[in-house]
């Protein structure tokens, strides 16, 4: 990633400083300058390699990137603040000193694991549908599931934002009325699995997150988060070539 401009605002918002909201009013404050010189475009094109880049004088540092795995219990939310004042998962990361973000969400009633980073490049890549990344979920469904059904789900259902990729499917127990399975995705649009049970006929009772890529929840106690390890992390590094 060397050698690449970014416009300032992002320079900003990247190192960590803060949002690219207030980077930008803080450019056009004059608060920022490029190499010595004032620049007020937040538009304006900077290498944060090469150019020295301030903020009221004082140089950028990169911020220390964070990768953490966050075990997201039911109840609790993805995004920052709630008019109803319900718990989020930032009440789970108060001790984290950096401006961290989740990489792709969960349901409130959906438990499981959540990649939690201030790297947007990582985060990028583990939302973007395009890179594929396997996201693993355990199933309870409110009925018994056929294995027609199953494999309907490994074809693909069609949803009201279209048809759903290939799926793995993996029936693992049924009990008197409910069918438990694995179902393993690449996508990872607004209640996917939710829905998906739903294009067949059923409900889902229950939902677990229990793996992303390779990374599964271990022994990871429910609301406690724990770093991702140095090879975690680098398997789920965009392999790009191009500029961003
Ligand atoms: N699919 C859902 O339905 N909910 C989630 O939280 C994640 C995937």
């Amino acid at each position: 990633m060397r050698g690449l401009k970014k416009t300032l605002d992002r320079v900003l918002s990247k190192a960590g400083v803060g949002s690219r909201t207030e980077a930008r009013r803080w450019i056009a404050e004059g608060r920022v300058a490029v190499n010595g010189r004032k620049v007020q475009t937040p538009g304006a094109w900077a290498d944060p390699d090469r150019d020295q880049v301030t903020l009221d004088g004082k140089p950028l540092r990169a911020a220390n990137k964070v990768y953490l795995l966050l075990y997201k219990p039911k109840g609790y939310l993805s995004t920052h603040k709630d008019p109803e004042g319900r718990p989020t998962i930032y009440d789970l990361l108060k001790d984290v000193p950096e401006k961290v973000f989740s990489a792709g969400r969960l349901d409130q009633d959906t438990s499981g694991l959540l990649l939690i980073t201030n790297d947007t490049v990582f985060g990028d890549y583990v939302t973007d549908p395009e890179s594929h990344v396997p996201k693993t979920y355990l199933v309870k469904a409110s009925a018994l599931l056929s294995d027609d059904q199953l494999l309907r789900l490994r074809d693909g259902v069609e949803l009201s934002d279209g048809p759903t990729r290939p799926a793995e499917v993996k029936r693992v127990r049924d009990s008197a009325r409910f069918t438990f399975f694995e179902i393993t995705i690449t996508e990872g649009r607004n209640r996917q699995v939710r829905r998906m049970v739903e294009a067949l006929g059923a409900k889902v009772l229950k939902l677990v997150r229990t793996k992303i890529g390779a990374i599964g929840i271990g022994d990871l106690e429910i609301g406690k988060y724990r770093a991702l390890t140095a090879a975690e992390v680098r398997a789920l590094q965009p392999r790009r070539s191009g500029t961003r």
